[in-house]
């Protein structure tokens, strides 16, 4: 039997909190975590805020994670940050491949398919997001839309390594809008996305993490977490206060 992957759940501030912000939200997301919460706990926050992220996570097992990155390391790219910059702040891993950055930052499968190895050369842990919109939904293009969006992005991660990338299953239509994937949908889909894995290797499909998101809140967590194959989830305006995303990390336990 193999072991049993430990959930994580990461919260994705997007475009919130300044420094000040940060500093005091890492307080009091450390004063409500247990000792040993049921799950690894991350924090997606801006660049800008990284430093303080880090600095208060210090001596605890929060993750701190970056929202993007460039896939070069260095070059005549204005405005874009590198791998190494994030690895010298001891950032824990970076989200890739977001959908708001696919539909407002022309992010491309093509890119992300020198992005989530140029991450895993630098130690960084990456958070690959996939999901399908509405239309492609109801049209019955989910799977066709995922099984694109996960080959891409990972051709050129050796089989040994898939296994460190963690996914995020987001559905466009459940991101931001209160309309949350039903237990079942979460489930298949990410059913799909660990097979696709096993595609290229059995032993990576065991060990991937597949997260959920979209619009996961207190109380849905459960039943959602609960599912065989989700892993955790990636939580956007619930992990803005940080007693909600404690409450969703108690939910895995
Ligand atoms: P949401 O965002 O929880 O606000 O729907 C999820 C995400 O975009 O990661």
């Amino acid at each position: 039997m193999p072991e049993r992957r430990r959930p994580y759940v990461a919260g994705n501030w997007k475009m919130h909190k300044t420094v000040a912000e940060t500093a005091a939200y890492m307080d009091e997301l450390k004063r409500v975590l247990p000792a040993d919460p049921p799950a690894d706990v991350g924090v997606c926050v801006p660049f800008t805020a990284l430093a303080a992220a880090v600095e208060a996570a210090r001596g605890t097992a929060i993750k701190v994670c970056a929202q993007n990155m460039h896939q070069q390391a260095q070059g005549a790219y204005t405005g874009e940050i590198s791998a190494p910059m994030l690895v010298e702040l001891a950032v824990n891993g970076v989200v890739l491949g977001h959908s708001e950055r696919r539909q407002y930052n022309c992010e491309t499968d093509r890119a992300l398919q020198d992005k989530v190895p140029a991450a895993l050369a630098a130690g960084l842990e990456p958070i690959l997001c996939v999901g399908e919109t509405e239309e492609e939904r109801d049209g019955g293009e989910t799977e066709r839309r995922l099984r694109h969006q996960v080959q891409e992005a990972l051709e050129k991660v050796p089989p040994e390594q898939l296994g460190d990338v963690v996914i995020a299953y987001e559905p466009v239509w459940a991101i931001g809008t209160g309309r949350v994937a039903t237990a079942a949908q979460a489930q298949e889909a990410i059913a799909f996305i660990r097979a696709l894995v096993g595609d290229r290797s059995k032993e990576a499909a065991e060990r991937v993490r597949v997260l959920y998101g979209g619009s996961v809140k207190p109380d849905n967590a459960a039943e959602i977490l609960s599912q065989p194959d989700v892993d955790g989830a990636l939580v956007g305006g619930a992990s803005l206060d940080p007693n909600d995303l404690a409450a969703i990390v108690a939910a895995c336990g």
